[in-house]
């Protein structure tokens, strides 16, 4: 059997540092997902990083730091409806293709990730 972790099995480090460069290239643009964020995305990157490091299995960089991730509780202050929700997995979609993510492997972690992303929608009103 395959007894490597997601992380390894995506390549590591390198792998995750390229996604979440990209990633945050495409939400910076993105219409309904740019004015939530600060001009300045090195935090927000840096934070992405260590998280998607230990939500894949490798070193527990996040809460090494931050402490305990409490996703849904960090995003409260920002408006997040399904529409956000779907334009956050939409730039997911093109930065795991274009960081070359492949096979089986990504589809379980995007799945993971769509999960993540729709437990995050805390306002569903008319926007
Ligand atoms: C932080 C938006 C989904 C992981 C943030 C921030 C925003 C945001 C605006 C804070 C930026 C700042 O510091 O000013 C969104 C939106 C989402 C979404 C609109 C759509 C559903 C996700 C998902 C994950 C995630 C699915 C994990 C896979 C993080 C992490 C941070 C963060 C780790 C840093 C938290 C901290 O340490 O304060 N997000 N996010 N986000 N987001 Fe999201």
């Amino acid at each position: 059997g395959d007894n490597r972790t997601p992380y390894e099995m995506i390549g590591g480090a390198d792998t995750l540092a390229r996604l979440v460069d990209i990633f945050y290239d495409h939400v910076k643009q993105h219409p309904d997902l740019a004015p939530l964020f600060p001009d300045d995305f090195t935090e927000v990157k840096e934070r992405q990083y260590q998280f998607l490091t230990q939500f894949l299995g490798g070193p527990t960089l996040y809460s090494d730091i931050h402490g305990h991730p409490m996703l849904r509780a960090r995003h409260m202050r920002f408006p997040i409806g399904t529409i956000q929700a779907q334009a956050w997995l939409s730039c997911m979609q093109k930065a795991m293709d274009q960081a070359g993510l492949e096979g089986e492997i990504r589809d379980h972690i995007f799945d993971r990730l769509r999960l993540t992303a729709h437990h995050m929608v805390n306002q569903w009103e008319q926007q």
